[in-house]
Protein backbone atom coordinates (compact mmCIF):
# COMPACT_ATOMS: atom_id res chain seq x y z
CA UNK A 1 0.00 0.00 0.00
CA UNK A 2 1.28 3.46 -0.94
CA UNK A 3 1.33 6.44 1.22
CA UNK A 4 -1.53 8.53 0.15
CA UNK A 5 -1.40 12.27 0.10
CA UNK A 6 -3.84 14.90 -1.06
CA UNK A 7 -3.11 18.78 -1.87
CA UNK A 8 -5.59 21.42 -2.92
CA UNK A 9 -4.40 23.72 -5.07
CA UNK A 10 -1.85 21.99 -6.62
CA UNK A 11 -1.54 23.45 -10.06
CA UNK A 12 1.01 26.32 -9.40
CA UNK A 13 2.78 28.25 -6.64
CA UNK A 14 2.98 26.72 -3.18
CA UNK A 15 0.95 24.00 -3.46
CA UNK A 16 2.37 22.42 -6.51
CA UNK A 17 6.14 22.89 -4.58
CA UNK A 18 4.37 20.97 -1.33
CA UNK A 19 3.13 18.28 -3.91
CA UNK A 20 6.72 18.24 -5.25
CA UNK A 21 8.00 17.86 -1.52
CA UNK A 22 5.90 15.51 -0.54
CA UNK A 23 6.25 12.75 -3.51
CA UNK A 24 10.24 13.22 -3.06
CA UNK A 25 9.31 12.09 0.88
CA UNK A 26 7.79 8.44 -0.47
CA UNK A 27 4.36 10.09 -1.14
CA UNK A 28 1.33 9.61 -3.88
CA UNK A 29 -0.32 12.73 -4.06
CA UNK A 30 -4.08 13.58 -5.34
CA UNK A 31 -3.59 16.58 -6.87
CA UNK A 32 -6.49 19.19 -6.49
CA UNK A 33 -7.22 22.35 -8.81
CA UNK A 34 -9.96 23.86 -11.63
CA UNK A 35 -6.78 23.70 -14.14
CA UNK A 36 -6.02 20.86 -16.17
CA UNK A 37 -3.57 21.34 -17.73
CA UNK A 38 -1.96 22.85 -15.21
CA UNK A 39 -2.68 19.63 -13.25
CA UNK A 40 -0.67 17.60 -15.53
CA UNK A 41 2.64 20.03 -15.68
CA UNK A 42 2.62 19.58 -11.57
CA UNK A 43 2.21 15.78 -12.00
CA UNK A 44 5.09 15.23 -14.50
CA UNK A 45 7.45 17.59 -11.55
CA UNK A 46 6.11 14.81 -9.40
CA UNK A 47 7.90 11.84 -11.45
CA UNK A 48 10.70 13.97 -12.02
CA UNK A 49 10.91 14.29 -8.06
CA UNK A 50 10.20 10.71 -7.54
CA UNK A 51 10.05 8.49 -10.76
CA UNK A 52 7.56 5.96 -9.08
CA UNK A 53 5.63 8.71 -7.53
CA UNK A 54 2.10 8.96 -8.68
CA UNK A 55 0.73 12.44 -9.04
CA UNK A 56 -3.21 12.09 -10.13
CA UNK A 57 -4.85 15.29 -11.12
CA UNK A 58 -8.28 16.04 -9.72
CA UNK A 59 -10.13 18.54 -11.43
CA UNK A 60 -12.00 20.12 -8.40
CA UNK A 61 -13.35 23.59 -6.86
CA UNK A 62 -12.24 23.35 -3.23
CA UNK A 63 -15.93 25.29 -2.73
CA UNK A 64 -18.00 22.39 -3.70
CA UNK A 65 -18.31 20.26 -0.45
CA UNK A 66 -19.88 16.92 -3.12
CA UNK A 67 -16.73 17.59 -5.04
CA UNK A 68 -14.49 17.35 -2.66
CA UNK A 69 -15.77 14.37 -1.08
CA UNK A 70 -15.27 12.86 -4.40
CA UNK A 71 -12.27 13.74 -4.59
CA UNK A 72 -10.81 12.04 -1.21
CA UNK A 73 -13.00 9.10 -1.79
CA UNK A 74 -10.82 8.34 -5.05
CA UNK A 75 -7.85 9.13 -3.14
CA UNK A 76 -8.76 6.79 -0.59
CA UNK A 77 -9.55 4.24 -3.54
CA UNK A 78 -5.87 5.06 -5.62
CA UNK A 79 -4.10 4.95 -2.42
CA UNK A 80 -5.53 2.35 0.22
CA UNK A 81 -5.21 4.96 2.83
CA UNK A 82 -4.41 9.02 3.21
CA UNK A 83 -1.87 10.09 5.24
CA UNK A 84 -1.62 13.52 4.69
CA UNK A 85 -3.77 16.03 3.50
CA UNK A 86 -2.85 19.95 3.18
CA UNK A 87 -5.35 22.67 2.93
CA UNK A 88 -3.37 24.90 0.83
CA UNK A 89 -5.78 26.18 -1.63
CA UNK A 90 -6.59 30.31 -1.05
CA UNK A 91 -7.16 33.50 -3.00
CA UNK A 92 -6.64 36.77 -1.90
CA UNK A 93 -8.55 39.81 -2.84
CA UNK A 94 -8.36 43.37 -1.15
CA UNK A 95 -11.30 45.42 0.34
CA UNK A 96 -11.68 48.31 2.21
CA UNK A 97 -13.76 47.26 5.15
CA UNK A 98 -16.02 50.69 4.41
CA UNK A 99 -17.06 49.70 1.09
CA UNK A 100 -17.02 45.62 1.27
CA UNK A 101 -19.41 43.85 0.25
CA UNK A 102 -21.21 40.31 1.44
CA UNK A 103 -20.42 38.78 -1.82
CA UNK A 104 -16.57 39.89 -1.42
CA UNK A 105 -16.65 38.03 2.29
CA UNK A 106 -18.33 35.44 1.33
CA UNK A 107 -16.00 34.24 -0.98
CA UNK A 108 -13.00 35.02 0.84
CA UNK A 109 -14.59 32.47 3.40
CA UNK A 110 -15.65 30.35 1.23
CA UNK A 111 -12.01 29.66 -0.71
CA UNK A 112 -10.25 30.10 2.20
CA UNK A 113 -11.56 28.59 5.32
CA UNK A 114 -14.90 26.60 4.75
CA UNK A 115 -13.66 24.76 1.26
CA UNK A 116 -10.40 23.60 4.91
CA UNK A 117 -13.61 22.17 6.60
CA UNK A 118 -14.39 20.34 4.05
CA UNK A 119 -11.21 18.46 3.51
CA UNK A 120 -10.58 18.09 7.27
CA UNK A 121 -13.81 16.59 7.66
CA UNK A 122 -13.80 14.18 4.78
CA UNK A 123 -10.32 13.12 5.64
CA UNK A 124 -10.41 12.97 9.59
CA UNK A 125 -12.78 9.81 9.33
CA UNK A 126 -10.80 7.44 7.41
CA UNK A 127 -7.50 8.96 9.42
CA UNK A 128 -8.97 8.19 12.40
CA UNK A 129 -9.48 5.00 11.83
CA UNK A 130 -5.91 4.23 10.94
CA UNK A 131 -5.08 5.59 13.87
CA UNK A 132 -2.25 8.33 11.97
CA UNK A 133 -2.92 11.52 10.12
CA UNK A 134 -0.78 14.75 9.59
CA UNK A 135 -3.12 17.54 8.18
CA UNK A 136 -1.45 21.03 7.29
CA UNK A 137 -3.57 24.36 6.90
CA UNK A 138 -2.03 27.18 4.68
CA UNK A 139 -3.24 30.58 6.16
CA UNK A 140 -1.12 33.94 6.61
CA UNK A 141 0.99 35.99 8.05
CA UNK A 142 -2.13 38.48 7.73
CA UNK A 143 -4.42 35.95 9.46
CA UNK A 144 -1.80 36.16 12.49
CA UNK A 145 -1.27 40.06 12.38
CA UNK A 146 -4.15 41.23 10.28
CA UNK A 147 -3.57 43.50 6.98
CA UNK A 148 -5.46 46.67 5.86
CA UNK A 149 -7.28 46.11 3.08
CA UNK A 150 -7.76 42.41 4.11
CA UNK A 151 -10.18 42.27 6.48
CA UNK A 152 -11.89 39.36 4.85
CA UNK A 153 -9.06 37.11 3.36
CA UNK A 154 -7.28 37.78 7.39
CA UNK A 155 -10.25 36.37 8.82
CA UNK A 156 -10.83 33.50 6.33
CA UNK A 157 -6.60 32.90 7.25
CA UNK A 158 -7.68 33.53 11.21
CA UNK A 159 -10.07 31.29 11.19
CA UNK A 160 -7.55 28.72 9.86
CA UNK A 161 -6.06 29.03 13.23
CA UNK A 162 -8.82 28.16 15.24
CA UNK A 163 -9.78 25.25 13.26
CA UNK A 164 -6.27 24.08 13.07
CA UNK A 165 -6.15 23.77 17.00
CA UNK A 166 -9.23 22.87 17.64
CA UNK A 167 -9.07 20.14 15.33
CA UNK A 168 -5.99 19.24 16.56
CA UNK A 169 -7.21 18.89 20.59
CA UNK A 170 -10.12 16.92 19.50
CA UNK A 171 -7.89 14.69 17.16
CA UNK A 172 -4.95 13.73 18.76
CA UNK A 173 -6.02 11.14 21.02
CA UNK A 174 -6.35 9.06 17.61
CA UNK A 175 -2.87 10.03 16.43
CA UNK A 176 -4.29 12.66 14.25
CA UNK A 177 -2.01 15.90 13.93
CA UNK A 178 -2.98 19.01 12.66
CA UNK A 179 -1.20 21.84 12.37
CA UNK A 180 -0.97 25.59 10.18
CA UNK A 181 1.61 26.92 8.62
CA UNK A 182 2.04 30.86 8.28
CA UNK A 183 3.86 32.01 5.06
CA UNK A 184 4.83 35.69 4.66
CA UNK A 185 5.47 37.02 1.24
CA UNK A 186 5.74 34.51 -1.24
CA UNK A 187 6.96 35.28 -4.48
CA UNK A 188 4.16 33.44 -6.82
CA UNK A 189 0.91 34.39 -9.03
CA UNK A 190 -1.03 35.39 -6.24
CA UNK A 191 2.01 38.15 -4.92
CA UNK A 192 3.10 39.38 -8.31
CA UNK A 193 0.59 42.08 -9.03
CA UNK A 194 2.06 43.40 -5.72
CA UNK A 195 3.50 47.55 -6.40
CA UNK A 196 7.11 47.39 -6.48
CA UNK A 197 7.48 50.29 -4.28
CA UNK A 198 5.19 47.83 -1.58
CA UNK A 199 7.15 44.93 -2.41
CA UNK A 200 10.52 46.86 -1.18
CA UNK A 201 9.28 48.50 1.58
CA UNK A 202 7.93 44.95 2.58
CA UNK A 203 11.32 43.37 1.61
CA UNK A 204 12.88 46.09 3.82
CA UNK A 205 11.15 45.25 7.01
CA UNK A 206 11.85 41.36 6.46
CA UNK A 207 14.96 40.41 9.09
CA UNK A 208 16.16 37.49 6.23
CA UNK A 209 16.38 40.59 3.62
CA UNK A 210 14.40 38.74 0.88
CA UNK A 211 10.88 37.75 -0.16
CA UNK A 212 9.93 33.94 0.26
CA UNK A 213 10.06 31.11 -2.58
CA UNK A 214 7.17 28.36 -2.78
CA UNK A 215 9.98 25.68 -1.90
CA UNK A 216 11.11 27.94 2.13
CA UNK A 217 7.09 26.56 2.81
CA UNK A 218 6.43 23.36 1.11
CA UNK A 219 9.92 21.75 2.97
CA UNK A 220 8.19 23.40 6.33
CA UNK A 221 4.89 21.30 5.40
CA UNK A 222 6.86 18.11 4.91
CA UNK A 223 8.38 18.44 7.97
CA UNK A 224 5.38 18.61 9.77
CA UNK A 225 3.77 15.75 7.61
CA UNK A 226 6.75 13.19 8.68
CA UNK A 227 7.61 11.79 11.55
CA UNK A 228 10.52 13.66 12.94
CA UNK A 229 6.68 16.23 13.33
CA UNK A 230 4.94 13.18 15.33
CA UNK A 231 5.27 14.99 18.49
CA UNK A 232 4.16 18.53 16.81
CA UNK A 233 0.70 19.40 17.28
CA UNK A 234 -2.24 22.27 17.25
CA UNK A 235 0.67 24.54 16.48
CA UNK A 236 1.25 27.62 13.94
CA UNK A 237 4.47 27.64 12.01
CA UNK A 238 5.54 31.22 11.01
CA UNK A 239 7.21 31.26 7.61
CA UNK A 240 8.07 35.05 7.32
CA UNK A 241 12.10 35.66 7.14
CA UNK A 242 11.10 36.66 10.53
CA UNK A 243 8.92 39.69 9.33
CA UNK A 244 6.27 39.32 12.11
CA UNK A 245 8.37 38.85 15.42
N1 LIG B 1 1.96 33.91 -1.98
C1 LIG B 1 1.94 34.44 -0.78
O1 LIG B 1 2.61 35.46 -0.51
C2 LIG B 1 1.11 33.83 0.32
C3 LIG B 1 1.25 34.35 1.61
C4 LIG B 1 0.51 33.80 2.64
C5 LIG B 1 -0.36 32.76 2.38
N2 LIG B 1 -0.50 32.28 1.13
C6 LIG B 1 -1.43 31.19 0.92
O2 LIG B 1 -0.78 30.10 0.31
C7 LIG B 1 -1.73 29.36 -0.46
C8 LIG B 1 -1.17 29.16 -1.87
O3 LIG B 1 -1.02 30.43 -2.46
P1 LIG B 1 -0.08 30.75 -3.71
O4 LIG B 1 0.72 31.92 -3.35
O5 LIG B 1 0.57 29.51 -4.18
O6 LIG B 1 -1.20 31.26 -4.73
P2 LIG B 1 -1.52 30.93 -6.26
O7 LIG B 1 -0.28 30.79 -7.04
O8 LIG B 1 -2.53 31.96 -6.65
O9 LIG B 1 -2.21 29.51 -6.18
C9 LIG B 1 -3.48 29.34 -5.60
C10 LIG B 1 -3.90 27.91 -5.78
O10 LIG B 1 -5.21 27.76 -5.21
C11 LIG B 1 -6.06 27.16 -6.18
N3 LIG B 1 -7.44 27.58 -6.02
C12 LIG B 1 -7.92 28.83 -5.84
N4 LIG B 1 -9.26 28.82 -5.76
C13 LIG B 1 -9.63 27.52 -5.93
C14 LIG B 1 -10.88 26.84 -5.97
N5 LIG B 1 -12.04 27.51 -5.81
N6 LIG B 1 -10.89 25.51 -6.16
C15 LIG B 1 -9.73 24.83 -6.33
N7 LIG B 1 -8.52 25.41 -6.28
C16 LIG B 1 -8.47 26.73 -6.10
C17 LIG B 1 -5.49 27.60 -7.51
O11 LIG B 1 -5.87 26.65 -8.49
P3 LIG B 1 -6.66 26.98 -9.84
O12 LIG B 1 -6.85 28.47 -9.92
O13 LIG B 1 -5.80 26.40 -10.90
O14 LIG B 1 -7.91 26.26 -9.67
C18 LIG B 1 -3.99 27.53 -7.24
O15 LIG B 1 -3.52 26.21 -7.40
C19 LIG B 1 -3.03 30.14 -0.41
O16 LIG B 1 -3.87 29.60 0.56
C20 LIG B 1 -2.58 31.52 -0.01
O17 LIG B 1 -3.60 32.24 0.63
C21 LIG B 1 0.22 32.79 0.08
Amino acid sequence: MSKGALVTGASRGIGRAIAVDLARAGYDVLLIGRDLAALEETAQLVRAARPDARGLPEVCDVTDPLAMEAAVARALQEFGSIAVAVANAGQAENGLLLRMKPEHVDQMLNVNLKSAFTLLTAVAKPMCKARAGSIVLISSVVGVGGNAGQAAYAAAKAGLLGLAKSAAKELGSRNVRVNAVAPGLIETAMTESMPKESREHYVRTIPLGRTGTPEDISGVVAFLCSDAARYVTGQTVVVDGGFLM
